[in-house]
């Protein structure tokens, strides 16, 4: 196995700079020597109604505004002003159903769709400000919903179709929202699942009755019965063909969507993002980075439940008029070739996918992406965690055939779009480190105290100067300070400083290394996971006094979750219960959030205050040689922790 940075570097082919969008790394300093005006370049990118005259409004920092004046609709962005640019016929999706069934969107029939859709929401009742929650799965209903709320200015906040009913009520009841999109269910793998049933149960769960959309994704086989509030998506746009709808005008500031998101704390924040300074970082980020062209065909595989599909599956490449592929499946169902059969239909030019994909490919073989045709791609891209070299170095070479440059993005929810990464038609790739930061961006990876670190060393990644693509706030703005700026920043000297929650050091070229969370988020598998959550799912079982949840990440893998239990008296901690835990976990937030194992353990390992050492408990998880112990009320617990984790 190489090890973990074997210091080999790569560059860009000439034909790849030559043709780049951002081929004169001057960039870097053109952006710093006009700072923040700079980021007129990714306003530019988009056409406005009313021209802001302020780039930048700090005076209410950490609640910075951007193109405060602008005002704007990301619907007509998307949509609209392709159609008038001539680009009608130009595919806008192209959709991959899971059955082999497929659809392409033309900007003219996304125009026509998202404008009924608009009017049906608006003849439902929605108003401009109301949060419309959408609970679908990657089918082509899912941008469309997005894109007519964006029209009538009502923000969305899409659900990832995998989250569980009480998942979902608690994001509705969190965003105050009525209205709800969703679907009878989906296909995975051949099967018919059921959605609506988990949608009806969060609705019981609701204070007041939502009105429910409901798209009939399955075929006549499977019915279902609407109740009353609940409307059939076909029959709403048929009953409004050919209806147009005027886009509402936005601020720049007003909201565009909710995201919600694991943080800290047990309940899942609800980061929301602007109009304006969101759809320009999103759209620049795209052209920059993934270097994507209207002519070209683009996929980005990540779920559109997740910031990366809304980013860069939906705004950032319909923003720029290019076509993005969708694709409903899994990369395995029929077959392990599926995801390289559908880049060679479609002569994909940029793929965008995450590293824990890239290693179940590996695992697969070589031979499935080689049997296909790949050399219509010209980049390629990961996001969601960091990528060892030894998966790099595959993805390069047997999907990139050696000649596609790789950008290794990190970014977040709370970014909006990436931070840190190479250009590709102009940085030097260091497999295993994402890069430098942006043109514009400024990152610090300091101590405890809010001091850099030298180079080379580790320290907490933080970003010390605002970007377009930021988030506006939390649903709650005092949990935004708390989260986001009460750590590095220093309110009295109004020195705002952003943390991350990641680990992370910088080498003698400025290229960022991220190591991962140091706060209680987890990330399995590219999915991003509270331990408060997790934990608070696992005491709710009968029987669990106490739980703590950590990741192992044995084999250089995505993550696993080891949940640690201790067990009321009378209970016992046996199968049984061991099916419970997991059975609660899926009930509270979904099935991708379940343990992969449950370790019972007589009591968990605590400091002297009483607070859980979830450290050490990743450290026997890991299999690593456990820090200092002294410091636990109870060191005796630590070898029953690794007998019982040993017999499990
Ligand atoms: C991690 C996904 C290393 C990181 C866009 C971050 C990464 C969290 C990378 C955000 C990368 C994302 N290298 N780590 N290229 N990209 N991460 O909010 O821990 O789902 O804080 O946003 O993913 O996850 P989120």
């Amino acid at each position: 196995m190489t090890p973990p940075s074997d210091g080999r570097r790569f560059d860009p082919s000439p034909a790849f700079t030559e043709r780049a969008n951002v081929s004169d790394g001057s960039i870097y300093e053109e952006f710093e020597q006009n700072w923040p005006e700079c980021w007129e370049r990714a306003a530019d990118l988009l056409e406005w109604q009313e021209e802001y005259d302020t780039v930048l409004d700090e005076s209410d920092a950490p609640f910075y505004e951007w193109f405060p004046d602008g005002e704007l609709n990301a619907s007509y962005n998307c949509v609209d002003r392709h159609v008038e640019e001539g680009r009608k016929n130009h595919a806008a999706i192209r959709w991959e159903g899971k059955l082999g069934d497929r659809r392409t969107y033309t900007y003219q029939d996304l125009y026509r769709e998202v404008n009924e859709f608009a009017a049906a929401l608006r003849g439902l009742g929605v108003e401009e400000d109301d949060v419309v929650t959408i609970y679908l799965p990657m089918i082509p209903e899912l941008p469309i919903a997005m894109l007519a709320c964006a029209r009538i200015g009502a923000p969305h906040s899409v659900v990832f179709a995998g989250f569980s009913a009480d998942a979902l009520a608690t994001r509705m009841k969190s965003a105050d929202s009525e209205h709800l999109i969703t679907c009878d269910g989906y296909y995975r793998r051949g099967n018919a699942f059921d959605q609506k049933s988990k949608a009806d149960n969060a609705l019981l769960d609701l204070d007041a009755s939502a009105t429910t959309v409901v798209v009939d994704r399955l075929d006549e086989s499977v019915g279902h019965v609407l109740a009353d509030r609940q409307h059939d998506y076909r029959e709403l746009i048929r009953s409004r063909a050919g209806v147009t709808v005027e886009p509402v005008v936005r601020d720049a500031g007003d909201v565009l969507f909710v995201m919600y998101t694991s943080g800290t704390t047990g309940d899942p924040k609800g980061v929301v993002h602007s109009t304006g300074g969101y759809l320009a970082y999103s759209a620049w980020t795209t052209q920059t980075v993934l270097d994507v062209k209207p002519e070209d065909t683009y996929w980005c595989s990540a779920d559109i439940g997740w910031i990366t599909g809304h980013s860069y599956g939906v705004y950032g490449p319909l923003a720029l008029g290019t076509t993005s592929v969708m694709y409903e499946g899994s990369p395995d169902y029929p077959d392990r070739s599926r995801l390289w059969e559908i880049i060679e239909r479609n002569a994909v030019d940029v793929f965008y996918t995450a590293p824990t994909a890239i290693r179940a490919f590996m695992k697969w073989g070589q031979q499935y992406p080689d049997r296909h045709d790949l050399s219509s791609l010209r980049l390629l891209g990961t996001v969601g965690e960091p990528i060892n070299p030894r998966a790099w170095q595959w993805y390069y070479e047997h999907v990139g055939n050696g000649e596609c440059p790789i950008v290794d993005t990190w970014w977040q929810t709370e970014t909006g779009g990436m931070m840190v990464t190479t250009l590709p038609g102009v940085g030097t790739m260091k497999p295993g480190s994402a890069g430098p930061p942006l043109p514009g961006i400024s990152i610090e990876v300091v101590d405890e105290e809010g001091e850099p670190v030298p180079t080379g060393e580790s320290g907490y990644l933080t970003v010390d100067r605002p970007w377009p693509g930021m988030l506006r706030s939390l649903s709650d703005d005092d949990q935004f300070f708390e989260e986001y700026w009460s750590r590095f920043s220093d309110p009295d000297n109004d020195e705002w400083v952003y943390f991350s929650g990641d680990g992370a050091r910088i080498d003698e070229d400025g290229y960022v290394t991220v190591l991962g969370r140091v706060d209680d988020v987890l990330n399995v598998s590219g999915h991003r996971l509270g331990t408060m959550e997790i934990e608070s799912a696992v005491v709710d079982v009968e029987g669990v006094a106490e739980a703590a949840v950590v990741v192992g990440r044995q084999g250089g893998h995505g993550g696993t979750v080891h949940a640690y239990a201790s067990t009321e008296h009378g209970y016992e901690g046996d199968g049984e219960l061991r099916e419970q835990i997991v059975a609660g976990v899926e009930d509270a937030i979904g099935p991708f959030a379940r343990p992969d194992r449950v370790i019972f353990t007589p009591e968990l390992p605590k400091t002297r205050s009483g607070k859980i050492m979830r450290r050490l408990l990743e450290d026997i998880a890991n299999e690593e040689e456990l820090g200092d112990t002294s410091t636990l009320r109870n060191p005796e617990v630590v070898g029953e922790i690794e007998a019982a984790g040993r017999e499990d």
